[in-house]
């Protein structure tokens, strides 16, 4: 790889807070010689109406170098197309967010990979997804996303929503689009059963009109064990769960019962 890439990416990885041993796992992996042909591929898709797609084979930590060289492109075109720079900023350091709160693995190369294309933004408190489809009104929509940047406050939600339109707008032209879908555990209606109705995950749950409840399989779990105590399911008997969500989630599994991940969509 030219040296200059190499700085470019050691001032990313710097930027999204990796430590040095994180930092030097990356470079340590033996075949880079498929990062700038991807690089170039993630940055000719920057702002494009299709997603990248992944060569065959290639590493996971080769993949997480050509996103993390990428992200210097990515910022010249949200600077070019009217992103402010605090949404960008936001965008780009959920990267290093989700890398230090549930890996590369559990996360998986494809959202990264979302964002570097100026797929993904955050708008406040979420984070909005171009390219979705809502099912029961057969228009195109945005996916809502929750990052885990404390508290999902009413207040909060209304102000990153409100934001959508005319931030989608303003960097896409004039869109149609005024749907937000989500798929999420937080939409599992088997949740009312241990949050009180004031909690801010039910109040984000009757945003949604449910249009598929979720299934009784290991996906919703899996989801319930990455977003609520950072671990693969096959990890979770080690828990001493803290709060009553916790306390729920570990008891609505011991008693043989899953966790879904339902989808719901709501009007602007
Ligand atoms: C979404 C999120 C911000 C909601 O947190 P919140 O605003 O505190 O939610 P609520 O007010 O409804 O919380 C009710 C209870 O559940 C607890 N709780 C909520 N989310 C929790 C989580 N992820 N892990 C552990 N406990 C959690 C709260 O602490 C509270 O319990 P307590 O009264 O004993 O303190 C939080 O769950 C989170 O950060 N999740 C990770 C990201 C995520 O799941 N995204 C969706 C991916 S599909």
């Amino acid at each position: 790889m030219p040296e200059l890439a190499r700085e470019t990416i050691t001032d990313v990885i710097a930027r999204m807070g990796l430590s040095h041993t994180e930092s030097q796992a990356l470079w340590a992996e033996c075949d880079l010689s498929s990062v700038p042909s991807q690089v170039e591929v993630l940055t000719a898709h920057i702002g494009a109406a299709d997603a990248a797609p992944w060569p065959r084979g290639m590493s996971p930590n080769a993949a997480l170098l050509a996103i993390l060289a990428t992200v210097p492109h990515t910022e010249c075109w949200n600077a070019g197309h009217r992103v402010p720079t605090e949404v960008t900023e936001a965008t780009i350091a959920d990267i290093g967010t989700k890398l230090r709160l549930y890996g590369l693995e559990l996360t998986g190369i494809d959202w990264f990979a979302s964002i570097v294309q100026a797929r993904v933004f955050t708008l406040g408190r979420l984070q909005f997804e171009v390219g979705a489809f809502c099912p029961p009104t057969d228009e195109s929509a945005w996916a809502l996303h929750v990052p885990e940047l404390g508290p999902l406050t009413p207040a909060a939600c209304d102000d990153s929503i409100g934001s959508a339109a005319s931030f989608f707008d303003a960097v896409f032209g004039d869109t149609t689009t005024r749907t937000i879908v989500c798929s999420s555990w937080l939409l599992d209606a088997q949740l009312t059963e241990y949050l009180p109705a004031d909690s801010n995950i039910l109040d984000f749950q009757r945003r949604f009109t449910i249009f598929d409840g979720g299934h009784d399989t290991d996906a919703g779990d899996q989801d319930v064990a990455k977003f609520i105590f950072r671990r693969p399911l096959s990890e979770l008997a080690a828990v001493t769960p803290k709060t009553r969500l916790e306390t729920a989630a570990l008891g609505h599994l011991a008693a043989g019962r899953h966790w879904r991940e339902p989808s719901g969509y709501l009007r602007l």
